[in-house]
Formats: structure tokens, C-alpha cells, sequence
């Protein structure tokens, strides 16, 4: 609770969207002090966190557009985000067009002029590490750009500085860091951000403070434990690239990844996430994940524990096998977080399974 010492100053606080002091749905010092960094690490002048990562995409959806709008996004998307695009877009009369993100010019092709009010990537992609190209993202005039950077971090790559409106990310996986913690945050240039601060208020997804203070906290060691993410991602990556049991290896740093070039030109590190292929079918693929000792079957990503998903099952499972099929997802795919464990006892853990 936060006290005022007049009705004037409540009824000014009451209207501003940087009032930390008034009433937490609104602003408030811990959730700020989260924002500031984050808007700071992505070179942005404001943010705005909210209660999730889908609390934040949900935000800037139905945030910035309205009926009879037009909305351009990727194939390649985290489950979350398709169903809402799927289900509720329409109940809204937003129309959405999917077009393959890591096709050049794909974006901007599907833009309508005067009826597209956002265009949504997110890159790398949930689960299949697709790359989109930023410059060519942040070229498009007219429509709000937002990416989704969940997987990259702002120490991976700085999406605004190629001319994107906006970034969001869900929190609660690597910035927040130690899987204690639900929090999303979209940052952009200050006149933006207060619009969605009005719509979201009303949304009244906001962040919790004490999840902001355990995001906050997470922030402080984001660029060691990144770093050895991506280090043995790498590794585990090169590893599986030569295993015969496996096929599909997708990982950006990956010099066989169809977006490695562009991935190396605009990410400064690739980070901990990768999927690939068991050779076989689903049952292969299930019987691999529950093999695994180390790794635990888990939806979560980012975090210190090694973590292992079968996508088709659980965060993709409302995909009917053509969708699946464009985002190159297969029943026998398996997306692996990396975490914070030794390198050889994560390899050794995934060698070991396979076997
Ligand atoms: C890329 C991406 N965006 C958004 C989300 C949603 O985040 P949250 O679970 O914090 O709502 C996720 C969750 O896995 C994700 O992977």
C-alpha cells in the first residue's frame, strides 16, 4: 500500500504511467527497477513487465490492435503465442497471416498497407531455433514490429538496434534464470510503451514484485551463466551432429544450421537451447527423454537444471502434422535446455541415453 500526502498527488499519480507509489496494478519501485535494467540491457528509453511472457505478448496484442486489424507473424512460433494468434485473434476480428520467417522478404510480403498494425517474430524459435533476419524486420514501415527474443536474451542480440519497435521476452526462462520466478517484460521507445501501460493496466497482467525482485536478481548473473550456456550448448551440439542415433541437429552456432550466417551477424551469443531429431519415431524420441538421468522432463527453459521436452506432446501438441511440418517440427524431435550442470556430465548424460 502506498499512502499519498494529498488528493492532488493521488489523483496525479493515479494518471502517470512512471508513478511507482500509488498502486502496484500501476506502477511499482521493485517492478520498476526490473524494467529499468531490462530497458537498459536492450537499449531501449522504457518497459514494461508483466505478470508472464504471455501476459506480455498477450499485451501488445490485443495492446495495439483492434478490430477488422491485420496481424503478420511466423509459423515458427512458441505454442503460446500460435493458439492465441489461432483462438482468440479471431474472436477479437483480428485476422492473422503465418508466413515462414526465415524466408527472405516473407514479412513484408504479407503486409497489407493501412490494414497490418503488427508484425510478430520471434527468433531464435521455439522449439526448432529458426532465425530471422532484424535489419530486414526492422525495414518495414508502417505496421508495430515486435520480437520475440525469449531465446536470445538482451546479451544474444539487441533486436531494437535494427530498427524494431519493440522486444519482448518471457523472464521467467533465462533473465530470470533460476526457474523461480513468472515474469514477461516488452520494451520500446517510451511513447509506446505508456500506450500499452494504459491497456495494461486494464489487462492487470502486471508483474508481481516479488517476482521482479527474483528477476532482478537473476539479471546480476545473466552474462556468466549464458556465456556457459552457450558453451556447452555448442559442445552438446557438436557431439550429437556426429552421433548416428540422431539426425536435425538445430542449433544456431551449428555451422550446418540454415540460419547460422545470419544468426552469427546479428546474435552474440546463441545461447543454451537446441532441438534435434532421434532417429526412429515418437516412441524413440519419449523413450530417449526418459532414459536421460541428469536432464529432467521439464516445459520450463533457461534455468541452471538441464531440461528436456518432447514438443509434439506438450507445448506444440494443438499443431496438426501440416503445421508441425512447416515449422519442421517431427513427432521424433526433442528440444533440450542446457543448463548450468559440468559439460561432460550433460554429455555424458545424453550419450548414455541414446545408447
Ligand atoms: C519464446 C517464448 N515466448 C513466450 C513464452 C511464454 O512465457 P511464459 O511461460 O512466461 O508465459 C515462452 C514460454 O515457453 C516462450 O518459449
Amino acid at each position: 500500500m502506498f499512502a499519498s500526502d494529498s488528493v492532488a498527488a493521488s489523483r496525479a499519480a493515479a494518471v502517470s504511467p512512471t508513478e511507482t507509489h500509488f498502486y502496484s496494478r500501476n506502477g511499482n519501485p521493485t517492478v520498476a527497477a526490473f524494467e529499468s535494467a531490462v530497458a537498459e540491457l536492450e537499449g531501449a528509453e522504457a518497459a514494461r513487465a508483466f505478470a508472464s511472457g504471455m501476459g506480455a505478448v498477450s499485451a501488445v496484442v490485443l495492446g495495439l490492435c483492434s478490430s477488422g486489424d491485420h496481424i503478420v507473424a511466423q509459423h515458427q512460433l512458441y505454442g503460446g503465442t500460435s493458439m492465441l494468434l489461432a483462438s482468440v485473434c479471431p474472436r477479437f476480428g483480428i485476422d492473422v497471416t503465418l508466413v515462414d520467417g526465415t524466408e527472405p522478404g516473407a514479412f513484408a510480403a504479407a503486409v497489407i498497407p493501412g490494414r497490418t498494425t503488427l508484425v510478430m517474430a520471434e527468433t531464435p524459435a521455439n522449439p526448432c531455433l529458426d532465425i530471422v533476419d532484424l535489419d530486414a524486420l526492422g525495414a518495414i514501415k508502417g505496421p508495430y514490429t515486435v520480437v520475440d527474443s525469449t531465446f536470445a536474451t538482451p546479451l544474444g542480440q539487441r533486436p531494437l538496434d535494427h530498427g524494431v519497435d519493440l522486444v519482448l521476452h518471457s523472464a521467467t526462462k533465462a533473465m530470470a534464470g533460476h526457474n523461480d520466478a513468472t515474469i514477461g517484460v516488452v520494451a520500446g521507445d517510451a511513447e509506446l510503451i505508456e500506450w500499452l501501460w494504459s491497456f495494461a493496466v486494464l489487462h492487470g497482467a502486471n508483474a508481481s514484485p516479488a517476482d521482479a525482485l527474483n528477476a532482478l536478481r537473476g539479471l546480476r548473473t545473466l552474462g556468466v551463466r549464458f556465456e556457459r550456456q552457450t558453451s556447452t550448448a555448442t559442445r552438446l551440439a557438436e557431439v550429437l551432429e556426429q552421433h548416428h542415433g540422431v539426425t536435425s541437429v538445430r542449433y544456431p552456432g551449428l555451422a550446418s544450421h540454415p540460419g547460422h550466417e545470419l544468426a552469427m551477424s546479428q546474435m552474440r551469443l546463441t545461447g543454451g537451447l537446441l532441438s534435434f531429431d532421434v532417429v526412429g519415431g515418437s516412441d524413440d524420441a519419449v523413450r530417449f527423454i526418459e532414459s536421460l538421468r541428469l536432464a529432467r522432463i521439464a516445459t520450463s527453459l533457461g534455468g541452471p537444471e538441464t531440461l528436456v521436452t518432447h514438443p509434439v506432446s506438450t507445448t506444440h501438441q494443438h499443431l496438426d502434422a501440416d503445421e508441425r511440418a512447416r515449422m519442421g517440427l517431427s513427432v521424433s524431435t526433442v528440444r533440450m535446455s542446457v543448463g548450468l550442470e559440468h559439460p561432460d556430465d550433460i554429455v555424458a548424460d545424453v550419450l548414455a541415453a541414446l545408447g
